[in-house]
């Protein structure tokens, strides 16, 4: 192993260690609870998806960012975040955010030097997570995960926090120009 190589494991194990199987569980039961409670006496779009960008954000260890591109015709285009100033415009299918959208897929790169057409818009960024957001079976857009560290998301972050855009949208009032057309199967 040379010693680039070693210098990536050791940041996997980090990430291995951020935060052990067991308390991963009960960390995203707690954020369920909080989710449930910020969105209790609110159905506004904006609002909740901007809380809930704050809220993984500040609850999730070793993000660098965290929010939201939104569906705009075929394209995404920068919503709620919170981290560095981002890129505003995705154009359909470039980069993770727009692979996830076109799949409908979540997308996880452990690395994102080594993902093809990956979008850098924050230099510290090394592994990434793209979930769809998805109301009614129509799309809305993708909810984007930057890590600083290699490998720090893996397929149980994916589940729990699918399920928790599952919560916020059935809590959430999305505005039909928001929803991709429901004759347009590529989105
Ligand atoms: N890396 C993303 C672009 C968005 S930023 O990470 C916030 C991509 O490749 O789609």
């Amino acid at each position: 192993m040379d010693s680039h190589n070693v210098a990536q494991a050791a940041h996997a194990a980090q990430a291995a260690q951020a935060v052990p199987p067991a308390d991963k569980a009960q960390l995203y039961a707690q954020l369920a609870t909080q989710l449930g409670e910020l969105v209790a006496d609110q159905t506004d779009f904006i609002a909740n998806i901007s809380n809930f960008a704050a809220l993984l954000f500040t609850s999730l260890p070793q993000l660098n960012w965290a929010g939201f591109y939104l569906l705009h015709g075929t394209d995404l285009v920068l919503g709620p975040f919170q981290g560095k100033p981002a890129c505003s415009l995705i154009a359909s299918g470039e980069g993770v955010c727009g692979q996830a959208a076109l799949k409908r897929a979540a997308v996880l790169v452990p690395d994102v030097r080594a993902f093809p057409g990956h979008i850098m818009c924050d230099e510290l960024s090394r592994s990434e997570m793209v979930l769809p957001l998805i109301k009614d079976g129509r799309l809305v857009g993708v909810l984007d995960l930057d890590s600083p560290v290699l490998g720090r998301f893996d397929a149980t972050d994916s589940e729990h926090i699918q399920r928790l855009l599952q919560q916020l949208m059935a809590a959430t009032v999305v505005p039909e120009s928001r929803l991709a057309p429901a004759s347009a199967p590529a989105w």
